[in-house]
């Protein structure tokens, strides 16, 4: 089935401290905003993408889009302060129309087409689903530096994007949570707590979000590894 994605591209990279958003570092010589647009640009199912970016960089991003020639991005829009209120402006512009849509961060540069995929399918059958991995650390609750309990790994996953939802049921989620002022860190979230089920795809431990400077380093042993 055909989608829809949202690329919230509006952050800063506060974490990375790269003296530019995070979508602008190169990696093998190419804009990480490339990396991840290619992709979608590639995918036959792929049917459109909103981009939303900051209101400084519009201007940037719509001379990028051009000169790389994504002729996907049907529309580039301002983001807000927050993420999730970044991908609440891009939802509001995806045709109604659109059965399917994604939700992307640009900074997660190593998705693949066959991932997307299997997310497509499962959230065609189940209204919403995400892509996660197996978490492999042990993880601890901790309060000023001491333990205060040992989570039980068995059931933890580490959620990624895409995430895939049926777009009425995405867009109501964003519209309570915005009556509301709920905030949450991700779009499952606020699938959830809309009483929605949210389904798990396994996705793929190279699928990183680039969010500080040593993930660069893995970024491009990923991309040495798959040009083989
Ligand atoms: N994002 C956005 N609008 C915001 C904040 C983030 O569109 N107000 C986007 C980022 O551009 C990124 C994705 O959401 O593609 C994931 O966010 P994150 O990794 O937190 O990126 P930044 O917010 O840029 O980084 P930091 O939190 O370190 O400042
Ligand atoms: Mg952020």
């Amino acid at each position: 089935m055909n989608y829809w994605t949202v690329i919230p591209a509006a952050g800063q990279g506060k974490r990375m401290n790269a003296g530019i958003s995070k979508q602008w570092i190169e990696l093998l010589g190419k804009p990480v905003l490339a990396h991840t647009l290619d992709v979608f640009e590639k995918d036959p199912a792929c049917a459109g993408i909103i981009l939303v970016g900051s209101e400084q960089e519009l201007q940037q991003m719509q001379n990028f889009v051009q000169t790389f020639q994504y002729t996907k991005v049907r529309q580039i829009v301002p983001g807000g302060e927050e993420r999730q209120q970044s991908v609440y402006e891009g939802l509001k512009k995806v045709p109604e129309d659109a059965d399917l849509v994604l939700v992307h961060d640009a900074a997660r540069p190593f998705i693949t087409i066959d991932s997307i995929g299997q997310l497509v399918n499962k959230a065609v059958d189940t209204g919403s689903a995400v892509l996660a991995v197996p978490v492999k650390d042990t993880v601890k609750r901790v309060v000023q530096h001491q333990v205060e309990e040992t989570i039980d790994r068995s059931s933890l996953w580490a959620v990624q994007t895409p995430q895939a939802f049926r777009l009425s049921i995405v867009k109501r989620a964003h519209e309570e949570a915005d009556s509301d002022g709920y905030l949450g860190t991700d779009d499952a979230s606020l699938v959830e707590r809309i009483g929605e089920t949210v389904a798990i795809v396994m996705g793929d431990y190279h699928n990183i979000k680039l969010t500080t400077s040593d993930d660069l380093l893995y970024g491009q042993a990923i991309l040495l590894e798959r040009q083989g």
